[in-house]
């Protein structure tokens, strides 16, 4: 396959995401932002895409990224961080779109406070990850290939 051929798969991080590694490590673990973007590139190496890997603390740029991406996105996988639990325009900028959307947490938020056991972005989602630490990230990659091959 060639690099033009392939499809492309933009990975969003929220707010404080950029922090893994020094952030929590007993909940978030110990492995950064770019530890886990590399761990994605390789997997994503091996299935056929290439990764659009973005993070930023700001509500705007993420719904602006994700308004920016129809036509050369083929997935999009969302960790939204805390804006998971408080943004309306992060669901509505979701909904526009007709790919499929892989919501991606490391933490299992079903176990932790309660006002993290809500998510905005889960209506516009095909399927949460969450619990499994960098691996979640793996998951949905290799979750939203399996939605792709069926398409
Ligand atoms: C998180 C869970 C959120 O509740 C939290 O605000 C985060 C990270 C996770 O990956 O476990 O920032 O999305």
């Amino acid at each position: 396959m060639t690099e033009g051929s392939k499809k492309n798969i933009l990975v969003l991080n929220g707010p404080n995401l950029n922090m893994l590694g020094t952030r929590e490590p007993d909940i978030y673990g110990s492995e950064t932002l770019d530890d886990i973007n590399n761990n994605m590139i390789s997997r994503a190496e091996t299935l056929g895409y290439t990764i659009d890997f973005r993070q930023s603390n700001s509500e705007s740029e993420l719904v602006g990224w994700i308004q920016q991406c129809q036509g050369d996105t083929s997935a999009i996988l969302l960790n939204a961080g805390a804006f998971t639990h408080t943004s309306v325009a992060i669901l509505d900028a979701l909904q526009t779109l007709d790919i499929p959307v892989i919501e991606v947490h490391l933490s299992n938020i079903f176990r932790r406070e309660k006002f993290r056991h809500h998510s905005y972005v889960s209506p516009a989602a095909n399927g949460i990850i969450c619990g499994f630490g960098s691996n979640s990230y793996i998951l949905a990659l290799d979750a939203a290939h399996n939605i792709l091959s069926k398409n």
